[in-house]
């Protein structure tokens, strides 16, 4: 009897192993994108708090709009089937280690089937290596460093690279501004900063300009005193000065600027685009100029549609993050409606051969390295307001 019972024990245990080892393996072998109840989750990164932290509201923003308006429609059909849109949103507090924290998460806790972001370079570099292990297609709205997608092939972006902005905003100065004497004021601790401020001081001299002053500091995030730098700037008599960061040290650094009698135009890239920067800096950014990616002013029928719907939605006009982040979005979804699948790598061949496609900043076809081809806009701040300028072709 007992041998019986024995017996029909080790049967039992015999089933449940062979039931283990052959689907643990196969549930193991299912990573990446995980649909539940027809829905897609859609992963979105960027700086919620810290001293960005007006990036991160934006793009978090703009990507919730694009994925709302794909839900009202019913949906989005990927390979002759219908899914709704989830977007789970991670704060990477302006970090490269929380980036990489949040991408982990999403990609291994939440299985997401693709990221939009994130925003800021050094960020990027430190998530894109996880997503591209992972086979998780990443699009980021903003990051502008070259170095980003050339960390592999499911690494994508909506905006332009630094060397086409370093390179307009040199010509602005030495061509437009008709500036010989160049100042450069960086964070070298970011590859954005560090790049761009490479990039216009390659160009600037290559016109015949000269760079007088090649200042630098270290972490934006905590640097306030900038007394020592500015004073051999001053010293070295520049009648421009580039300061390629972001806006929250843009606006200190102009402040300390005039408060030592400092009063040659500021220019930048980018990283100024925040409706903070006007606020923190008030009138030492007054009359100065910036290049970004787009301008709630830009008559275009596209961009203005987009500019209503936001504003009614935020009771706020957008900034570049946002228009980048919605761009960002249209991206995807145009992908995952052409992809063979749901797979990572069905998903990247997808998005490679977009053409043609009419986001709000531009007309989106990647070069072969995974940037789109765009132009880009120049901004003046004029009466604490940023008033569009100029748009520069590529
Ligand atoms: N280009 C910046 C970077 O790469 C991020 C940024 C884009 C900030 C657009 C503001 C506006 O770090």
């Amino acid at each position: 009897m007992a041998r019986r019972v024995d017996k029909h024990l080790q049967q039992h245990l015999w089933y449940l192993v062979s039931v283990i080892l052959v689907f643990v393996p196969i549930m193991l072998s299912q990573t990446g994108c995980a649909q539940r109840e027809n829905t897609i989750k859609i992963g979105g990164v960027g700086p919620l708090t810290g001293g960005a932290a007006t990036y991160g509201a934006s793009t978090r923003n703009a990507c919730q709009m694009a994925i709302e308006e794909i839900n009202q429609q019913g949906g989005l059909d990927v390979s002759g089937k219908k899914y709704k849109l989830e977007l789970i949103f991670e704060d990477d507090e302006g970090r490269p280690e929380s980036a990489a924290n949040a991408y982990r998460k999403l990609i291994d806790q939440d299985r997401v089937c693709a990221i939009i972001g994130t925003v800021m370079s050094k960020c990027s570099l430190a998530g894109a290596p996880i997503a591209q292990e992972a086979h998780v297609p990443m699009i980021s709205n903003a990051s502008t460093n070259p170095q980003v997608t050339l960390i592999g092939d499911y690494i994508f972006r909506a905006c332009f690279i630094d060397p086409f902005q370093g390179r307009i905003m040199a010509n602005f100065a030495f061509s437009s501004l008709e500036k010989r004497k160049a100042a450069v004021l960086f964070d070298n601790g970011n590859d954005y900063n560090k790049g761009l401020a490479e990039f216009f001081k390659a160009r600037f001299e290559e016109l015949g300009g000269q760079i007088v002053a090649y200042e630098a500091f270290t972490d934006e995030d905590k640097t306030q005193d900038f007394s020592a730098q500015l004073t051999k700037i001053k010293a070295a008599g520049p009648d421009i000065l580039f300061l390629p960061n972001y806006y929250s040290s843009v606006a200190m650094i102009a402040k300390q600027a005039r408060a030592m009698g400092l009063d040659i135009p500021l220019i930048g890239g980018d990283g100024w685009d925040s409706p903070d920067l006007v606020t923190l800096g008030k009138e030492a950014v007054e009359g100065c100029f910036f290049s970004t990616h787009f301008s709630k002013d830009d008559p275009s029928p596209r961009v203005q549609k987009f500019v209503s719907a936001y504003t009614e939605k935020y009771k706020q006009p957008p900034d570049a993050l946002a228009a980048l982040a919605y761009d960002a979005c249209l991206i995807l979804f145009q992908g995952l409606r052409t992809a063979k699948s749901l797979k990572g790598e069905d998903l990247r061949d997808a998005l490679k051969n977009i053409r043609d496609l009419e986001a709000v900043s531009g007309q989106i076809t990647f070069d072969d390295q995974r940037n789109p081809v765009k132009g880009a806009v120049i901004v003046k701040i004029e009466n604490g307001r940023q008033v569009f300028y100029q748009r520069i072709n590529p």
